[in-house]
């Protein structure tokens, strides 16, 4: 029997077993990490190796960089994640690997490696989407949490509204129509002169900053659940562009906090508006802009004014790691979704639904 005919039998066969033990791997940007996970919830290890020093230099990721540093880091990755776990490679029931969207070459390494550790073991291989396990990093982060909830999805590559009635169903009610807020965050750190990722940073100087600046977001997506953040980059780039012209302080606190203030107010907004009109009961943040104090104070309050639960996954967990594709696998399998066969490949867009 061929190797996708045995595995077949055995993904059937996971979906009944009391105790399952996924091991994933994630390296669809610049983090090599690989975890062990326990029934989607109970992280055994989460090894992340972090590639951020080497690509501060450039002020942004370069994919060939993150690629060749992809492999030299994963079989580290894998023995540290192993032996943290305390678990024997034979114990893992099945691999789990992002294998979308993210950078091509950066994938590639990850889900050949995921390929050649699940033939080895023989075990089943899961395919995952890497936006689909940044929604997971809730459920590792909150045992209890189940769908239904509605998402709002903040990472550096999507910004979108998602009704999830389950694991593995949900709808998109709107989404960025240009750039996703991290990438905004990204590219006004960038102006400012902040060094790579421009997140955190932007939300540390903000903390000794005021709303002195009106910067707005387009009024034209109002009724719509859509996003619109290239407007507000350009308003920020055009600002510093004509004060460094006039030889003019850069007020880089204060642009910083009006920045985040403008940006967290608009997520907040749309997100209230989706939990209204969907009667939904809870809310998820979900993605790297979900590290975000500000935000994550903003979605509170407006989610305790309603009555509404609100979830933000732990910080570790909020950007990439492998411990949210291990979850996600998991309610994949449990559903029957996702088994892969030995030609997966990598692709740098995966449809969000
Ligand atoms: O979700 P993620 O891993 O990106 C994608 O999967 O695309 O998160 C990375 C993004 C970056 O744009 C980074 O600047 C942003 O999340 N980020 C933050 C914060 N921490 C990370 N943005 C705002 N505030 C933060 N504290
Ligand atoms: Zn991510």
């Amino acid at each position: 029997m061929n190797y996708y005919l045995r595995m077949k039998e055995k993904f059937e066969n996971l979906r009944q077993k009391k105790d399952v033990l996924i091991l994933a791997v994630e390296s669809s940007c610049d983090e090599t990490s690989i975890a062990i996970v326990r029934n989607g919830r109970d992280v055994l290890s989460n090894v992340i190796s972090s590639q951020i020093e080497i690509h501060r230099r450039f002020g942004g990721v370069v994919p060939e960089v993150a690629s060749r540093n992809h492999v030299l880091a994963i079989s580290n990755v894998f023995e540290d994640a192993i032996k943290e776990a305390g678990i024997k490679k034979e114990d893992i029931d099945a691999v789990a690997v992002t294998y979308g969207a993210g950078l091509m070459g950066a994938l590639l390494v990850g889900v050949n490696f995921a390929k050649g550790l699940a033939y080895s073991l023989d075990v089943p291989l899961i395919q995952v989407s890497h936006v689909h396990g940044h929604i997971a990093a809730n459920y590792i982060s909150h045992k209890s949490l189940i769908p239904p909830f509605m998402c709002l999805m903040v990472s550096g590559g999507h910004t979108a509204l998602l009704n999830v009635e389950d694991y593995n169903k949900m709808s998109m009610l709107g989404s960025t129509v240009d750039d996703a807020v991290g990438e905004a965050f990204d590219k006004v750190a960038r102006v400012l002169g902040l060094p790579y990722p421009g997140g955190p940073e932007i939300e540390k100087v903000a903390q000794g900053g005021e709303k002195t600046y009106n910067f707005s977001v387009s009024k034209s997506l109002n009724k719509t659940y859509n996003f619109s953040f290239s407007g507000i980059k350009t308003e920020v780039v055009n600002l510093v562009h004509n004060k460094k012209q006039k030889n003019e302080e850069i007020d880089v606190k204060n642009i910083a906090f009006s920045f985040q203030d403008c940006v967290t107010d608009e997520l907040c907004s749309k997100a209230s508006r989706a939990i209204k009109n969907y009667n939904a009961k809870k809310l998820v943040v979900a993605g790297g802009v979900g590290a975000n104090t500000m935000l994550k104070n903003k979605l509170s309050k407006m989610c305790d004014d309603c009555s509404v639960q609100f979830y933000a996954p732990i910080l570790k967990y909020c950007t990439d790691n492998a411990g949210m594709i291990a979850s996600m696998a998991y309610f994949m399998m449990k559903d029957g979704l996702g088994l892969a066969r030995l030609d997966l490949t990598a692709k740098p867009n995966v449809e969000l639904r």
